[in-house]
């Protein structure tokens, strides 16, 4: 697997889309510092200096048995998990769709995109996994939010240790139907809303409004289907809504 490095750029996932055609093997982008790092929604990931892990995956089509994006999603959640578990000796959950959570706060977000190449036609998937190692000192916004895992410096060697671990379980799972089944069972045991009742924020359409409703199920392709007050279900989409856990 390549690896490329830098001390500080704008965003990883920004890096990975602008050299998209230049990738012949699944290749790691990882980062000390991100000055524009992005979440999901149009959000933004913090990512100060040294203390969180920044990473892009990149890899084409071509070189990925089984090529599947839309449970890339999910199983990518999966693979950073595993990931965080066994390394740190944690036990982490998920937040549909790929917020990864230790004793109730987030520690890591995942933003999963896709471009094409130069040539237009190859399809290219980045996978960016941002971790709160040991990141304190959240914005105002987020500070009831986010935490980290630990309060040790994970020093540079470590991290892109970790950084290799995510990207090599990323590949293993995507490259295989049997490992990506099995890995949507398992995130399906670690998210904590299924059964619960949440408040939906639709963030695309600006007229619609809150509701609430109960999570039933979570889909292969990371569909969110729910149960209105009146026993209607829908299949709600990531990149469309928001959710809250209802008290
Ligand atoms: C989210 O929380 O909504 C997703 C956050 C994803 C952050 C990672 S950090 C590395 C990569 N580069 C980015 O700009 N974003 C992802």
């Amino acid at each position: 697997m390549n690896l490329i490095q830098f001390e500080e750029i704008d965003s990883t996932n920004n890096y990975a889309k602008a050299h998209a055609g230049e990738f012949f093997e699944p290749t790691i982008v990882i980062a000390e510092k991100q000055t524009s790092g992005r979440g999901r929604l149009g959000r933004q990931f913090f990512s100060p200096s040294e203390s969180g892990l920044y990473m892009s995956l990149v890899f084409s089509k071509d070189s990925i048995n089984n090529f599947n994006p839309a449970k890339y999603t999910a199983t990518a959640a999966v693979a950073v998990a595993r990931v965080l578990d066994d390394f740190f000796k944690i036990n982490t959950k998920i937040k549909w769709v790929n917020d990864i959570y230790l004793n109730g706060k987030k520690i890591c977000g995942i933003l999963t995109e896709g471009t094409t190449g130069t040539k237009g036609t190859d399809l290219v998937v980045i996978v960016g996994v941002g971790v709160n190692l040991s990141t304190n000192n959240f914005p105002a916004e987020i500070t009831n939010k986010a935490g980290s895992i630990t309060n040790k410096n994970i020093g540079k060697t470590e991290k892109t240790e970790l950084a290799r671990k995510i990207a090599a379980e990323c590949i293993r799972i995507f490259d295989s139907n049997e490992q990506t089944q099995i890995a949507l069972n398992e995130y399906r045991e670690r998210s904590f809303l299924i059964g619960k009742k949440v408040t939906v924020h639709p963030v695309i359409d600006n007229e619609a409004t809150d509701y609430t409703a109960v999570v039933k199920e979570i889909t292969d392709d990371a569909k969110l289907i729910v149960q209105l007050p009146d026993n209607s279900t829908k299949a709600l989409d990531s990149g469309e809504i928001s959710i809250r856990m209802s008290c």
